[in-house]
């Protein structure tokens, strides 16, 4: 075995998100000439658990320049990091956790964290020789797989000026045979759309994960029209593609209290769960993200229990990819999936920790990215490589979309013959999975 590598030094620099807003990126070098670095994305609909952000505040920027972070990388986080092995990943994040010292990575900042955190996994895996899926996947015991995309057809929510109260409606196409297939009709799909919405005088621009902005009078009518586009791109809805939402329902609900501000009604947490079960009834979807809001751990049960044998119920804002969070969610039984960002974790080694507990649990997993993203492709990686069988990337338009998308392609060239595409897999105990017993995994 080669000595492991040590790092040698630790950049930061300011770069631009998708929205135009200041973000972090940190670039880590190496003893052996290699190097990693990685950007840091940023939410709008915001947990509150999850890891904040180090802004510095004040008029410029809205508040959203990044100097402090980036000087808590350059004075606090590099001096420390220099000269340790790169691979010992843990050790790495234990020690900026231990430097923090607070609950929610407040003092030098998640963006900061998270950016140096999978800047050394890159550099680890550049290290190694190796992509990053691959890495992973060995340091991790998997087997790697493409994933099954979760793309965003009309935005809504924070991501649209509350225009719809629902913040993603979203297709998946469970049924295809490989990952570049689930674009391809992903593409008819969203194209399909547009024209409806254009045709219908119902288009507004585009969103901030790139779906279509609607005009919509109410939250169904968004439903009904992707049910007609799907069926104009020629398929048939339910039958190889799926309709998936995320509520977000933190962004306009608290407490058991729930304000649909397109609709103008108030609902308690019985009438959600009901107002979603009406919608279960009518539409095939079979994943539903955040249906209630994060405080409000009953209603989240208690919608589990009625329709977790349904369809796959994701917790985001509710989990903010925490281990503690996963682990009492598991044991009360609130949620049967979980969706992964770094950035809510804060590190790689915290970020794994919950991926593994949902494994042992048997609880899907969708890696996802924030709305405010960059060129950064580190979560395509981490989804291949940690075998976790979803994706959830936004729209499918604007680069800082479509390059995640695309790098999927370039892995699964890369993996060749080797290529496994998880398909259906993840829908395997919803009705799409009784529906289509042969959910198995096929060549991409
Ligand atoms: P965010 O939203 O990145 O704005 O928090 C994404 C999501 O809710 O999944
Ligand atoms: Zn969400």
């Amino acid at each position: 075995m080669p000595d492991p590598a040590l790092i040698t030094a630790v950049h930061a620099e300011r770069v631009w998100d998708s929205r135009g807003w200041p973000t972090i990126e940190v670039q880590v070098q190496l003893d052996d000439g290699q190097s990693g670095q990685a950007i840091a994305p940023a939410g709008a609909s915001r947990g509150t658990r999850e890891a904040v952000d180090l802004r510095d505040g004040g008029p410029r920027l809205a508040g959203k320049d990044v100097q402090q972070a980036l000087a808590a990388v350059r004075e606090r986080i590099a001096p420390m990091l220099i000269g340790r092995a790169v691979g010992d990943q843990e050790g790495i994040d234990a020690a900026m956790i231990a430097l923090d010292g607070t609950a929610l990575k407040s003092r030098l900042g998640g963006n900061a964290m998270v950016a140096t955190s999978l800047a050394v996994l890159h550099a680890a895996a550049a290290s190694a020789r190796q992509p990053l899926w691959q890495y992973l996947s060995q340091r991790q015991g998997t087997q790697p797989s493409l994933p099954l995309p979760e793309i965003q057809i009309f935005g809504g929510g924070a991501h649209a000026g509350r225009r719809v109260d629902i913040q993603d409606f979203m297709v998946m196409v469970p049924g295809a045979g490989s990952y570049a297939e689930t674009l391809e009709v992903t593409a008819e799909i969203y194209h399909a759309a547009g024209s409806l919405m254009k045709q219908a005088g119902k288009l507004a621009g585009v969103a901030d994960e790139g779906g279509w902005w609607p005009m919509f009078d109410d939250n169904r009518e968004a439903l009904d029209m992707l049910m007609r586009a799907i069926e104009l791109a020629g398929e048939r809805p339910g039958d190889r593609v799926v309709i998936s939402l995320d509520i977000a329902a933190s962004e306009f609900g608290s407490k058991g209290r729930y304000r649909l501000g397109l609709e103008d009604r108030a609902l308690d947490t019985e009438g959600m769960i009901r107002m979603l079960g009406e919608w279960l009834q009518a539409y095939p979807i079979a994943s539903i993200e955040d249906p209630l809001a994060e405080d409000d751990p009953e209603g989240m049960r208690a919608f589990t229990q009625a329709w977790g044998h349904h369809l796959q119920i994701i917790g985001d804002d509710f989990l903010v990819t925490q281990e503690r969070l996963l682990e009492q969610a598991i044991a009360q039984g609130a949620c049967n999936a979980v969706l992964i960002k770094c950035n809510q974790a804060g590190t790689v080694s915290e970020t794994l920790r919950t991926w593994d507990r949902a494994r042992r649990a048997g609880w899907g997993q969708i890696v996802s990215a924030r709305s405010g993203e960059t060129e950064d492709v580190s979560i395509v990686h981490l989804s291949v490589g940690l075998d976790a069988a979803q994706l959830k990337v936004g729209s499918f338009a604007r680069s800082e979309r479509m390059v995640k998308w695309n790098e999927g392609l370039r892995i699964a060239r890369a993996m060749g013959s080797q290529a496994r595409f998880a398909g259906g897999r993840a829908l395997a105990g919803t009705w799409w999975g009784r529906q289509h017993a042969a959910v198995r995994s096929t060549p991409a």
